[in-house]
């Protein structure tokens, strides 16, 4: 295992290129199950859930390659098992659920693990799933589903899940029939897998918006297709061009998507500008505190909400959170209370009060985003924090320490005993 060890107090100074997005990657790799010809990626991130994922699909019976941000992945003879060792590392694969079910009629799919946020139910995937004609049963740990042709329904989630979203939409281009999927997650990366579905062959209609249609094709091709940037490290950096009051120029860096955002940094006091070169990220005026409800898109996002925090800790007075997504979404908290912060949780709402100063100290990495805000906070503190247990971190960003190292953050990898 390794550690990052950040000395603070440096301002960040550059440019930063922003890699493609994870959580968009994930389920067109998924997807590339459907289609019958062979799928090339770029922009493809270099992360632990990609690696994951190319190797459920080789278990899955695809034959995938990777190699400096594409991937390519050439059909084989599907097998419909998801395995427990591969799944419990990561809650995505349950995405595998609906592209089995529509090209081999038959899934066996581990329950998911991956972070520590909360309950995490996956019941709306399998009650459209189930609309759709398929039949799961729950064995040993192992979703196992079955069906005959899936056939277009009409789905309304209880919540837009995006995952459920996501998984609906890939049963349902292959089904017999027209779909209709109500009340589903409206987030960009939902958008970007229905265009590649579409660069497939598939026929889908009003994503980005609450209701989906899609009327079943009979089969899909190849394609080849270009993942959009990723939104929440793009955040991740403005944050990190905030919190030491630097001057950041994010190239590749989606704008529109990350309007919430970009609207909230710049009510606390920072100056974020669509230019010519790209998005740049600098101070306005000192930092003050606001307050942040996380929502569905195009709401504030729950990925960037311990980021967001981080910036509170150190901004003049107070800020409120409410975090309306997940439950267990405030692991970092303790943490950035050992580095001095003064944030207290009532049930869902976190009150921030704005410190002079953060001190460095040793700080436990408990998921992806909570790592992320602890390095912010390690970014800005005084002295040295080191932050433990960075495969969290890893899981969602590609040599961060290169990356911000490239625009004068002090920061190293080393092994966890050094
Ligand atoms: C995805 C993202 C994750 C992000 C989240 C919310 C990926 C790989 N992950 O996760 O980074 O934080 O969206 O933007 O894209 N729910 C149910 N039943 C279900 C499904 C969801 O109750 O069957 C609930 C969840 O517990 C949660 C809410 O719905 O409270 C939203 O979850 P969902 O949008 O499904 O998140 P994921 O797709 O898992």
């Amino acid at each position: 295992m390794e550690k990052l060890i950040i000395e603070g107090g440096v301002r960040l100074q550059g440019t930063i290129s922003v890699n493609g997005s994870k959580n968009a990657a994930l389920p067109i790799l998924f997807a590339a199950i459907l289609p019958e010809g062979t799928v090339r990626l770029s922009n493809v991130p270099d992360l632990r859930d990609i690696h994951t994922t190319l190797r459920l699909l080789e278990m899955l019976g695809c034959d995938c390659g990777h190699e400096d941000h594409r991937v390519e992945i050439r059909p084989g003879t599907l097998h419909p098992e998801a395995s427990y060792d591969l799944v419990k590392t990561m809650r995505a694969s349950v995405l595998c659920l609906g592209p089995l079910l529509a090209r081999i009629g038959q899934a066996r799919v581990a329950l998911p693990g991956g972070c520590a946020i909360g309950a995490r139910p996956v019941d709306q995937h399998l009650k459209g799933l189930e609309l759709m004609g398929a039949h799961f049963e729950l064995a040993e740990g192992y979703i196992i589903g079955q069906c005959r042709r899936l056939r277009g329904a009409h789905v309304t989630f209880d919540m837009p899940t995006v995952g459920g979203t996501e998984n609906l939409l890939m049963a349902a281009v292959l089904a017999d029939g027209e779909t209709l999927l109500e009340n589903v997650a409206r987030e960009p990366e939902v958008v970007d897998l229905a265009r590649f579905l579409r660069a497939c062959g598939a026929q889908i209609e009003g994503e980005g918006s609450s209701c989906i249609r899609v009327r079943g094709v009979s089969s899909l091709h190849g394609t080849d297709y270009a993942v959009m940037p990723d939104r929440i490290e793009a955040g991740t950096f403005l944050a990190a061009a905030g919190i030491t009051d630097g001057d950041l120029l994010l190239t590749n860096c989606p704008y529109e998507e990350l309007e919430a955002v970009i609207l909230k940094l710049n009510s606390m006091g920072m100056d974020i500008r669509q230019t010519p070169e790209g998005v740049r990220a600098r101070c306005a005026h000192a930092l003050r505190g606001t307050d942040v409800r996380t929502q569905p898109y195009p709401g504030f996002p729950t990925d960037m909400q311990a980021q967001i925090m981080a910036l509170m800790c150190l901004a003049e007075g107070a800020s409120m959170v409410e975090e309306s997504i997940f439950e267990n979404r405030f692991m970092h908290v303790q943490e950035l209370a050992r580095m001095g912060a003064d944030i207290r949780i009532s049930g869902h709402t976190a009150m921030v009060r704005g410190v002079d100063r953060l001190t460095g100290a040793p700080v436990m990495a408990s998921d992806l985003r909570a790592s992320a805000s602890l390095v912010l906070a390690g970014l800005a503190a005084q002295g040295t924090t080191q932050v433990q247990r960075i495969y969290h971190l890893d899981r969602g960003y590609e040599r961060i320490e290169d990356k911000l190292g490239a625009v004068g953050a002090r920061i190293r990898r080393v092994p966890e005993n050094a």
